[in-house]
């Protein structure tokens, strides 16, 4: 297992550009499954998450290789329609398969995901629109278990804006025999993403973006050829890298972002006091004199997102007095904090709310990655940090941040990749 070794002090200028989107790629890759033929997904992010889903569309019976950030998929041989535990157990988003397979096949079997770090994460909306649907599914053995003959279009009213339910009976709809209508929709720029790739496969969907989707079922769809979007996360995790130890004379910008997908964490990143300016596909960032305490609540897109929260927390340490985040997707996804306490932070959480109060500094110390945004927020603490941090586990970070250590080295960031041992 790798580990990253940081030391703190250096400040960050310069240029690098945004890799494609992890989350948009995982929905993008199991849509294949939607028609027989042959797929060009550019600018895909090389993750392991990526390679997780290659392996898993591998084992149904599909053909991927990969030029540079170009993934070419075969779709037409395919041969099972089951996913297996050994891929779901390593990442939930391996349930995007669910719902191709039963809206073309009728035939699903799909592991269910279980718990993660931070929570049961169910998958019950995910099931009850693809029941409404009219798929006949049954929970066993450890399986979901999806039979379908040819699915009709339903309205269904998510009681939770999901963005994996929201792609999953998306996907299941475009096959479906009449009209699907969606409400209370994920409308993440990744969903978006998808629902502009089904459309150009022949999908007929109204209102990509909001949270009112319109699906007029088709008889069949046809392959095609997209550029994932940028990824939003890895842009906002860059930014605050900057705000916290940027070169004050100087800028750290960012190329090849969408900017408008990240205005809840540019706004705040304003509040804190940093300059920005932004472009159609760049954010320029200098960093604040000092760290304005900034209050932020997560929430749904365009709110501020959970996959930031971590990151925040690790900015928020380095203020001048204090803030409070409010988790309201995930309750319970702090497990970053005790780790970021070993490194000085001071931090407390009751529920879903964390109290960061600001020091005056943090110092270097061995820490555990736990998840992908935590271990980014321990990598964003350390290049704060006075002395060594070491990153323990950052298979975390390679699931979802294409060569983070490089792109931040670039930027004049001393961060080292240690492998070969056991960490
Ligand atoms: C996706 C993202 C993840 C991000 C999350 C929230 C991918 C691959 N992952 O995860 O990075 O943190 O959105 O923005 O895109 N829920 C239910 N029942 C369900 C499904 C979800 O109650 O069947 C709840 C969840 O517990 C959570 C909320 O809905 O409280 C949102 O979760 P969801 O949007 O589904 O997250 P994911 O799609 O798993």
């Amino acid at each position: 297992m790798d580990k990253f070794v940081v030391q703190g002090g250096m400040k960050l200028k310069g240029t690098v550009q945004a890799s494609g989107a992890k989350n948009a790629s995982l929905a993008l890759m199991p849509a294949t499954l939607l028609a027989s033929g042959e797929y060009k997904l550019h600018n895909t992010p090389i993750l392991r998450d990526v390679a997780t889903m290659s392996r898993l569309l591998e084992t149904m019976g599909l053909k991927i290789s990969r030029d540079d950030h170009t993934l070419t998929i075969d779709s037409s041989t395919i041969t099972s329609f089951e996913a297996p535990y050994e891929h779901v157990k390593k990442m939930r988003a391996s349930i995007y398969v669910l719902g191709p397979l039963v809206g073309r096949f009728g035939q699903a079997d799909v592991s269910l995901p279980g718990g993660c770090a931070w929570g049961p994460r169910p998958v019950n909306l995910h099931i009850e629109g693809l029941r409404k649907l009219g798929a006949e599914i049954e929970l066993e053995g450890g399986y979901i278990r999806a039979r379908a003959k040819r699915l009709r279009g339903a309205r269904i009213v998510f009681d939770v804006s999901s963005v994996g339910a929201t792609g999953n009976v998306m996907m299941a709809a475009v096959l479906a025999q009449g009209t699907t209508v969606i409400d209370n929709a994920a409308m993440e720029p990744e969903i978006a993403a998808l629902g502009q790739f089904l459309k150009s496969m022949g999908a007929r969907i109204d209102g990509v973006g909001t949270n009112h989707l319109e699906i007029e079922g088709v008889d069949a769809l046809h392959p095609a050829e997209c550029v994932t979007i940028p990824d939003r996360i890895e842009t906002g995790t860059l930014l605050i890298a900057a705000a916290l130890v940027g070169d004050k004379n100087s800028s750290v910008r960012i190329e090849r972002c969408t900017p408008s997908h990240l205005s809840a964490v540019t706004t705040k990143l304003e509040d804190v006091g940093a300059t920005l300016t932004i472009g159609k596909d760049f954010i320029e960032i200098v960093p604040p004199e000092s760290i304005r305490p900034i209050n932020i609540t997560t929430s749904i897109y365009s709110g501020f997102p959970t996959d930031m929260q971590a990151q925040w927390i690790a900015l928020m340490s380095l203020a001048q007095g204090m803030s409070i985040i409010t988790e309201t997707i995930y309750s319970d996804r702090f497990m970053h904090v005790p780790e970021l306490i070993r490194l000085g932070c001071n931090i407390t959480v009751k529920d879903n709310i964390a109290t960061v109060v600001g020091v005056n500094r943090l110092t270097g110390a061995k820490v555990m990655s736990t998840d992908l945004r935590a271990s980014a927020s321990l990598i964003l603490a350390g290049l704060a940090a006075e002395g060594t941090t070491e990153v323990l586990r950052v298979y975390h970070l390679d699931r979802g941040y294409e060569q983070i250590e490089k792109k931040l080295a670039s930027l004049g960031a001393e961060i080292e990749r240690a492998t070969g041992e056991e960490f």
